[in-house]
């Protein structure tokens, strides 16, 4: 048997494959189109091993998606592909719509497709998991509780809008034509290989590289995080025994305000790797202007998973912290490769604009 992997050279998409690799010989077929967010580098370790294939493609070609499916005998596709960042999203929405909605779209019909024309069997067995986020479900108020599966979608930027939109694709092929469809709904995600685009990473290079720490607007938003290695344990989790047609909250019970995220990077950073003239990195913390639109707070109810499928987060948020840390401080190589001239254009376009 063999499990197609979409976006899989990508931050959680790479970890996943890693993890799956490293627990069972089940061959993974990667599709990944390698945007700014695609790194090969990711899965190195990989080289050489069959039981990995790579293939550079879109979820939108339904010719490509459709032959793989075939000529592999897919039994199961994990769909991580996505435009994932919310800044972007803001500055160019386009992108968003045409990987999270058309890219889903088609990729849900090349499925469709191969799923029809397998055995009773095999149709039975098959699986489509959609991972998503838990920004559909929109801004929660300070004494709301959690996002439950049964939460309204409230989408608030065109990223979360978009994947709403993928979401309930996913919901009506399984209603509509029966696919054998799982969602997962996580909240924010840090660990190994994650893109320094995003608060966590960037912060901490920014900080190893004496720039500003940017907190937008009051640094009091709240999001729940999850060490990324959880996050692909519980897909796993609901990979196999999850109840079709059914969506699972995926959270760490981590809700931390933005600015103590930023305070306690930047303590384990003065406790791993200090500062040359020994003043704390805390000290490099600037406020910018807010993003637009900006949510206030999410947090996952996560107990529905707990409950029916047994699964818990192995990481508290200071021992996945920690990990991340030691893993940036050991893989420079690996954030400067990154570090392209792509990415230097989206920092001058994302917080040129923001005044200290
Ligand atoms: P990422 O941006 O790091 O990776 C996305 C990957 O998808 C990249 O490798 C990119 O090249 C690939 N890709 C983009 N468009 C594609 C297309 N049209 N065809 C094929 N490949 C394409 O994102 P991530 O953080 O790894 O997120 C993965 C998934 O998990 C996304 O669906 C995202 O919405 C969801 N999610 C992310 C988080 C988080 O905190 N990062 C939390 C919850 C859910
Ligand atoms: P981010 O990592 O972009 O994830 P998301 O928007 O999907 O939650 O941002 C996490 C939080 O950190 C979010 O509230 C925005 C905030 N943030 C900053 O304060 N400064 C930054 O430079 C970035 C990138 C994010």
């Amino acid at each position: 048997m063999t499990i197609l992997v979409t976006g899989g050279a990508g931050f959680i998409g790479s970890n996943f494959v890693l993890d799956w690799l490293a627990g069972c010989d089940e061959p993974v077929v990667n599709i990944d189109k390698l945007t700014y967010a695609g790194n090969l580098e990711n899965l190195a370790s990989l080289q050489g091993d069959a039981r990995h294939v790579f293939v550079k493609a879109d979820i939108g070609d339904y010719d490509v998606v459709l032959d793989l499916l075939k000529n592999r005998h897919v039994r199961a596709v994990v769909n991580f592909a996505a435009e994932s960042h919310v800044d972007r999203s803001i500055h160019g929405p386009e992108d968003f719509i045409q990987t999270n909605i058309l890219g889903s779209f088609r990729l849900l019909e090349a499925v469709r497709c191969y799923w029809n024309g397998l055995a009773d069997a095999e149709k039975q067995a098959f699986r489509l998991l959609h991972v998503s986020t838990d920004e559909v479900y929109g801004s929660l108020e300070k004494t709301d509780p959690p996002f439950s599966e049964s939460n309204q979608y409230q989408p608030n930027s065109p990223y979360s809008a978009s994947k709403a939109a993928s979401d309930h694709l996913v919901r009506s092929y399984h209603h509509t034509y029966g696919l054998p469809v799982l969602t997962t709904n996580c909240s924010n995600n840090y660990g190994p290989y994650h893109f320094p685009e995003k608060l966590i990473p960037l912060c901490i290079q920014n900080a190893l590289t004496g720039k500003a720490l940017p907190i937008y607007g009051d640094g009091q938003q709240i999001r729940d995080w999850l060490y990324v290695k959880d996050h692909c344990s519980a897909i796993r989790r609901v990979l196999a025994e999850g109840q079709v047609g059914q969506v699972y909250n995926v959270g760490g019970w981590n809700e931390k305000a933005n600015l103590d995220v930023v305070h306690t990077l930047c303590g384990m950073l003065d406790e791993l790797q200090p500062r040359a003239d020994g003043k704390p990195y805390a000290e490099q913390i600037t406020y910018v202007t807010d993003r637009p639109g900006h949510d206030r707070r999410y947090a996952i109810d996560a107990t529905k998973l707990e409950r029916e499928l047994g699964w818990k987060p192995a990481e508290t948020f200071e021992t996945g912290i920690r990990k991340t840390v030691q893993w940036y401080l050991e893989h420079q190589d690996w954030v400067n490769n990154v570090l392209s001239g792509d990415y230097q254009s989206w920092l001058d376009k994302n917080y040129a604009g923001r005044d200290a």
